[in-house]
């Protein structure tokens, strides 16, 4: 059956590319519909659009002939995939908020179809925080980025922001109209849509009395940038976090606890999951009873503080009856990090275990060097960014499952 883009040529420089675009699709055997924005048509005319495509140029949300022809809410759902290119910055901060104030903005928010953004603007437009948040939230949300590349820019500046090539943007786009989204370049590839993820992240804190508890130096930064790559990678995220200072992630659920017992009882409420990683740095004792009122100093001296163990939240999902298919640990280690892991990964009945060096910066730093040990072998990471780490485990997460 022939497929069918719905095209939305946004206001930039780069609009002339998208006409060739129109015509490398229709070679590959793909129809294009083409909404020109207000902007767009500064820059390439429908006329010109329409003679490419073979078919009427939308171009505006009151064009009541249009409406009576085919309305807005029709038009979105008239394609097997919504390709915006060029993504200017406006078209996207738009999408990323709802905002609907014309044909296009309306069609991106109507639509019950994937969108493909190929962005194009000044460098420094694409590297500012507001635009880089919105492409987050909209990858998040299950958009397909694709570049922008790098290169000489029309405006005589060099930098990332010029819109990918034509026969890129149709090789893309056909290869998503084929169900392949693990493409380099592609931000929000889906491979792990229809699977369910719980993670552990943070530290638990163990009361001591109302004021006062035990905890550890665990930011939750590893955990949280986990689940926020597997849900960019499709998985519906369940996220049980000890107090952090940071900020949840986008993810289906977040579920904040405070001791390793309520961790616990919140991961088995989870369940059932096909993915369960435990970030989590979890108190491995906690004081023998908490005082209910604040323990005072005075005669007593100085209180004695006795421990009693935590239970193992990640042996007791190993073990439990609907254990996830794949269990993920984490192995924290000061020495011997390897073989500390991997006899962790066999008293703990994990299928992997992700080795870590803390004598380091890691706990609660920026960075972490991965070793991920599974019964195949050994997969060291190199010394990344955390953000970067998460994505490198969640696609081979996403692989063990292709
Ligand atoms: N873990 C857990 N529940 C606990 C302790 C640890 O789920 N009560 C999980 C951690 O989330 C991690 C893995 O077990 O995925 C290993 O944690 P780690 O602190 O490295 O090991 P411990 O089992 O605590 O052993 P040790 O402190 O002796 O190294």
């Amino acid at each position: 059956m022939t497929k069918r883009v719905l095209l939305i040529i946004g206001g930039g420089i780069a609009a002339y590319k998208s006409l060739f675009l129109i015509r490398v699709l229709a070679r590959r055997g793909i129809k294009s519909t083409v909404i020109l924005t207000k902007g767009g048509s500064e820059f390439v005319t429908a006329l010109s659009a329409g003679g490419l495509s073979g078919e009427k140029v939308y171009t505006d949300l009151f064009d009541l002939t249009a409406e009576a022809e085919m309305g807005h809410i029709e038009l979105s759902r008239s394609a097997d995939l919504v390709v915006v290119a060029p993504a200017t910055a406006d078209l996207m901060a738009k999408a990323a908020h709802g905002i609907a104030n014309d044909l296009a903005t309306t069609t991106l928010s109507a639509t019950d179809k994937r969108t493909l953004y190929v962005p194009a603007m000044n460098v420094r437009m694409w590297e500012n925080a507001a635009t880089q948040r919105n492409v987050k939230t909209l990858t998040d949300d299950g958009a397909f980025m694709l570049g922008p590349d790098e290169g000489e820019m029309a405006c005589g500046e060099f930098g990332e922001g010029r819109m990918a090539e034509p026969e890129a943007i149709a090789e893309t786009i056909e290869k998503i109209l084929k169900g392949d989204t693990t493409l380099d370049g592609l931000k929000g590839p889906k491979p792990l849509a229809g699977k369910k993820a719980l993670i552990t992240a943070g530290p638990t804190r163990e009361a001591i009395d109302p004021v006062r508890y035990l905890s550890n130096h665990s930011s939750g930064k590893q955990g949280y940038a986990i689940a926020a790559a597997l849900t960019r990678l499709g998985a519906e995220v369940t996220l049980v976090s000890g107090p952090t200072a940071i900020d949840p992630p986008a993810c289906a659920a977040f579920v904040p606890v405070e001791s390793a017992r309520d961790m616990e009882a919140a991961c088995h409420n989870a369940l059932p999951a096909d993915i369960f990683i435990a970030v989590a740095a979890v108190a491995d004792w906690r004081p023998d009873g908490s005082a209910d009122k604040k323990i005072k100093k005075g005669k007593s001296g100085i209180p004695a503080l006795k421990l009693v163990e935590n239970p193992d939240i990640l042996a007791g999902i190993a073990t439990a009856k609907n254990r996830p298919e794949l269990v993920i640990g984490f192995a924290a280690e000061t020495n011997d990090v390897v073989a500390h892991a991997k006899a962790k990964l066999t008293k703990k009945g994990c299928d992997w275990i992700v080795a870590n060096d803390v004598s380091g910066d890691v706990m609660g730093g920026d960075h972490n060097a991965m070793i991920v040990v599974t019964a195949k072998g050994e997969d060291a990471f190199p010394r990344l960014k955390k953000e970067d780490a998460a994505r490198r485990l969640a696609e081979k997460i996403a692989e063990h499952f292709a």
